[in-house]
């Protein structure tokens, strides 16, 4: 078993959320057919999407964690995997950092926190180059945006910003999107 299983079977013991296996498919598949030079990820948690996304493209990976246990344990994993060089590793929240942030980026992986994917959607817009892509997860998430199940009240701001995000995205013509029902739903946004 290599390192990236056991950091998976790791974090599903721990419950840190990482993206599921399908997701990661996903990602390494986009990497692979698209081969992203620049890339920005909104939530690194332990550096396991991140690690596969740069094991799959010859990039650079700008990656914002707020969780400063998270964010030392994510520069061990990229040292562990010999990514180090290739990645700049951010300890701060995502709304202020990519405010500061001046980079062109082909490929953003949006995977922070999910009620906030509108608040960041048009600064991460600008950041992007034309033809670059936005991938987010967890845009059904766990089938509560899109059910009809009833939501609990700790929960529902957050379902009702991300149905607020899916509507806001198909209206904007400036992207193309499409919506994958993998992993915890993937929403691919292509800005034109
Ligand atoms: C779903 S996890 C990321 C999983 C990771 N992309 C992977 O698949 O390996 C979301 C991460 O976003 C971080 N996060 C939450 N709010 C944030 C914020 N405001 N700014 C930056 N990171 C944030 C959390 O601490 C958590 O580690």
């Amino acid at each position: 078993m290599d390192y990236l299983d056991k950091l998976r079977e790791i974090s599903i013991q721990n419950y840190t959320p990482i993206v599921k296996d399908d997701g990661r498919d996903f990602l390494i598949e986009f990497c692979k057919n698209n081969k992203p030079k620049n890339i920005l990820e909104i939530g690194t948690a332990v550096g396991y999407s991140g690690s596969f996304m740069l094991m799959n493209c010859d990039g650079y990976l700008t990656t914002i964690e707020i969780n400063e246990k998270s964010y030392e344990f994510a520069k061990q994993t990229f040292e562990k995997m010999g990514l180090t060089n290739r990645v700049n590793c951010i300890l701060g929240d995502a709304k202020n950092v990519i405010e500061q942030l001046d980079g062109e980026y082909d490929l953003i992986f949006l995977d922070g926190p999910k009620g906030q994917y509108l608040a960041y959607y048009e600064r991460l817009k600008k950041l992007l180059k034309s033809g670059g892509y936005i991938i987010a997860d967890n845009v059904y998430f766990h089938g509560l945006v899109n059910g009809q199940e009833f939501v609990k009240h700790k929960l529902r701001t957050l379902v009702v910003n991300l149905r607020k995000f899916i509507e806001y995205v198909k209206n904007d013509k400036e992207v193309e999107c499409q919506f994958f029902d993998i992993a915890d739903g993937i929403a691919l946004i292509k800005k034109l």
